[in-house]
């Protein structure tokens, strides 16, 4: 275990070539996985050449190697990060014993739940973003999705490796339905719902890629924390592709934005008349993405995230560094809750907040990029500036999903949140109008007018290379 065989049909290491029985389960997927990508993944490019990088090393630093590659012919493999020094479970009741490298059964259904809900993420984005290469603002923007495409696709199947290698038929039942749920479907949709929203143009894409991709940073970013060393090193590698997706929808979202505060102020106030984004609209979009990823961190008082953490098998954002007491049997957190239609503050046994704690950090994540986009527009001399609703506003699970909230976490009136929800998030109008401005730009080095061209290019290439080839 550890060598990496690049030349096999699913590049890895972690020793399929020894297994032949996961091997051929394996291979009996591929062709499923295949058909999917081919209905479902990015529509109208598959024998485009493309500037992708591919991982083929798990060493920090160089992993990956950049090549024009068609997307249908990406080397999907399963990488896992080489173990740690510290083999010992890090949080729980079981703090301090070596980590797991079978499942324990009594945590067998909570680890397959927690995975099979990870793993669905990864092809439901893929669906979401399926349609957006035909409208992408430049090569380089198109380039950024494809990529982020096929490691979604590449996350499914890390996913997919824990599922064969360690639920035996369970696992690979799981491994299809998969394959069979849809984004956005009536009757088989994806897991959770912000994975169910639709995509259709690129105000959203990078809305996404900031707001919900980040979610998957810190769910990762916990799992990797995990007493189940094979997830946790599943986990570990994933979040170095990770930080590729984060980086497109933050920087893609800061460049709409100084573009918008450019093009506000050359038109006095309407940048509509030159098809571009106003700001109120660049803040909705922020509300929307920003409120369903928040929902994905799961309820704030939460049994379940109790178990998960005495379990050992998720615990918080780097658990091992930033925390002391690994264990946390005692102590509150204070959470507010609605009681007589008032909002007082409640004290939740510590593990059953879990959730909440992970969301802390998710969020203090979001205002550093949204301090960071201020300066922006602060630099172009406009007056306006963006903020981050409160994380009460409109929330479709959780303790607050019972309740309305203004942007600020009031508690408002049914009528009231009507009356302001065209105000406060994306709506029809604004998807209407984004997606008639989106017009696909293939010159290389050329940018939609509604956005600001990148800092710089993509493995240290200029901006106007051709990051693909049409
Ligand atoms: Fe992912
Ligand atoms: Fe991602």
């Amino acid at each position: 275990m550890g060598n990496v065989d690049l030349n096999a049909r699913i590049p890895n290491n972690v020793g399929l070539a020894d297994d032949k029985r996961l091997l051929k389960a394996l291979e009996h997927w591929l062709p499923l996985y295949m058909e999917w990508w081919n209905d479902m993944g990015p529509a109208g490019f598959q024998t485009k050449d493309i500037y992708l990088r591919t991982a083929i090393s798990v060493e920090a630093g160089g992993w990956a190697n950049f090549d024009y590659v068609q997307m249908p012919d990406y080397r999907w493999g399963i990488f896992l990060t080489p173990p740690g020094e510290d083999r010992t479970i890090g949080f729980g009741d079981h703090v301090g014993k070596p980590v797991w490298q079978e499942i324990p059964g009594e945590y067998r259904g909570n680890l397959r739940r927690i995975i099979v809900t990870q793993a669905d993420t990864e092809p439901a984005s893929v669906e979401q973003q399926r349609f957006l290469g035909s409208t992408a603002p430049s090569l380089y923007d198109m380039r950024n999705l494809f990529q982020v495409n096929v490691e979604e696709g590449r996350h499914l199947w890390a996913m997919v490796y824990l599922l064969f290698r360690f639920f035996g038929k369970d696992g690979r039942d799981e491994a299809e339905e998969l394959l069979s749920r849809r984004s956005g479907d009536e009757d088989k949709p994806r897991i959770l719902n912000a994975f169910n929203q639709p995509c259709d143009h690129w105000l959203s894409f990078f809305s996404f890629t900031h707001f919900t991709d980040r979610d998957g940073k810190f769910q990762l970013a916990s799992l990797a924390e995990s007493g189940f060393e094979p997830m946790a090193r599943t986990c570990d590698f994933m979040l170095t592709e990770e930080v590729h997706h984060l980086f497109v929808g933050e920087t893609g979202l800061d460049r709409i934005i100084r573009r918008s505060a450019e093009l506000t102020m050359e038109t006095d106030g309407d940048p509509k008349k030159v098809g571009g984004i106003p700001l109120d609209m660049i803040q909705r979009s922020i509300n929307y993405w920003f409120s369903y990823s928040l929902d994905l961190f799961g309820g704030e008082i939460s049994s379940n995230a109790a178990n998960f953490f005495g379990e050992g098998l998720k615990g918080r954002f780097k658990e091992k560094n930033r925390y002391e007491d690994h264990v946390m049997k005692e102590g509150v957190k204070i959470v507010p809750n609605v009681r007589d239609n008032r909002i007082h503050d409640e004290e939740v046994p510590y593990r059953n907040a879990m959730n909440e704690v992970l969301r802390d950090e998710y969020i203090a994540d979001c205002d550093r990029a949204l301090r960071k986009w201020n300066r922006t527009l602060e630099k172009t001399g406009i007056e306006n500036r963006l903020t981050l609703p409160s994380r009460r506003f409109k929330r479709h699970q959780g303790i607050y999903a019972d309740n309305d909230f203004n942007l600020e976490g009031e508690l408002i009136s049914k009528e009231e949140m009507e009356a302001n929800v065209t105000e406060w998030l994306l709506n029809d109008e604004d998807n209407h109008y984004l997606t008639s401005i989106m017009k696909q730009v293939v010159e290389p080095g050329k940018m939609a007018n509604w956005i600001a061209p990148p800092a710089r290019g993509i493995n240290s290439q200029p901006i106007d290379f051709e990051y693909v080839r049409l």
